[in-house]
């Protein structure tokens, strides 16, 4: 594409990204780096499911980008033929879901003509901390804690950052919500176990951390022994997950905390990092944006955490990737595909 001329030399910058990875279509205007708007369309189809149906999340993107998408111009105040940039998450995620929002924005950039930015949805959330006054300053760690990943990031610019430990097995995210599932409670169980733990004692039952080496993480262990806990419980006395609810979440939660505060805690060890973030879903956890912030002044650490609306997924993170990425000119071509999984 012939994309690159005069671009930089622009006075303005303004960026229409759409994000539709899984199950939320969210779609936000940047503006020299600034989020304008950010628009979120939740799916509640999935809940009587107990997890995302990847079929029911294509049908309900293709709903929702129109109206999603005319809501974040309306807010901005601006119309399609002021974008510079059209940016779409490329990878990962629900290949049906990651190909409406590829679709959508691949024919607006050619209907006008402009630049088209792939981006890779781990990235985006590690810059989710960038939107914001007080940002990290180069190089920082990132703990992003989501459904499908947990990963320590060493970011050294915007661009350039590398994955330093990583979980073997299943990701925060999936140990909240398949351990609110033994719970019986909803999906997604993660933020539920945070609203009931929030009036529970932590200490009250003991679960195991495990033992892995380095950086990296494992959460599946964890899963198999609250489950063997409950049913044990429940035998002796069936109402146990009601009578108890408030102190289970609080010391599930409180595990999976110090699983992961004491992985970060050596990473910034071993790399001599003191700006240190958070990001992904799992960073909306009241328990573990407060034990982070403690863990941060006990260590002198200087510590930032995205808004609410920046942790889950949305466009915004997406918005404010592509902007330095249009600042790099790393645009992609017409021919661009989204990928369910993406190496980076
Ligand atoms: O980043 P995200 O919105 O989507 C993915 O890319 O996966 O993360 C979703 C995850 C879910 O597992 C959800 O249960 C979890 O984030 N989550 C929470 C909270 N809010 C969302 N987990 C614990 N406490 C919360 N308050
Ligand atoms: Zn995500």
């Amino acid at each position: 594409m012939q994309h690159s001329e005069n671009l930089s030399s622009k006075k303005n910058i303004i960026i229409l990204a759409v994000e539709s990875s899984c199950d939320d279509t969210s779609a936000s205007i940047c503006k020299n780096g600034d989020i304008l708007s950010n628009v979120i369309a939740t799916q509640d189809v999935h809940k009587q499911y107990g997890g995302v149906v990847p079929e029911l999340a294509s049908r309900a993107h293709i709903q929702n980008i129109v109206p999603v998408v005319e809501a974040a111009l309306q807010k901005a105040e601006l119309e399609l033929n002021n974008i510079d940039a059209f940016a779409y998450t490329q990878a990962p995620g629900l290949i049906g879901s990651l190909l409406v929002g590829a679709q959508f924005i691949k024919s607006l950039a050619l209907a006008f003509d402009k630049p088209l930015i792939e981006v890779h949805h781990m990235q985006a959330h590690v810059l989710a901390n960038l939107i914001s006054n007080d940002k990290p300053k180069f190089p920082f760690l990132c703990l992003t804690v989501s459904g499908g990943h947990t990963q320590i990031v060493l970011c050294t610019s915007p661009l350039n950052m590398q994955v330093v430990g990583q979980t073997l097995d299943d990701a925060a995210g999936e140990a909240f919500d398949k351990t609110a599932k033994i719970l019986g409670l909803p999906y997604p169980g993660g933020p539920l176990i945070d609203k009931y733990g929030k009036h529970g004692n932590p200490l009250r039952f003991t679960f195991p951390e495990p033992n892995i080496p380095g950086l990296d993480f494992s959460f599946s262990g964890l899963k198999t022994a609250i489950l063997y806990f409950i049913q044990n419980e429940t035998k002796a006395n069936p109402s146990f997950i009601q009578d108890n609810l408030n102190d289970i979440c609080a010391s599930i939660q409180q595990r999976i905390v110090s699983i992961l505060l004491n992985k970060l805690s050596a990473a910034a060890k071993k790399y001599q990092v003191s700006e240190i973030c958070i990001a992904g879903g799992v960073s909306a956890n009241s328990y573990l944006r407060a034990s982070f912030k403690a863990l941060g002044e006990k260590q002198n650490w200087n510590t930032y955490i995205p808004s609410f609306e920046y942790c889950t997924d949305n466009a915004g993170m997406i918005a404010i990737t592509a902007y330095y990425k249009f600042l790099n000119k790393q645009f992609a071509p017409l021919t661009s595909s989204p990928a369910a999984r993406a190496e980076w």
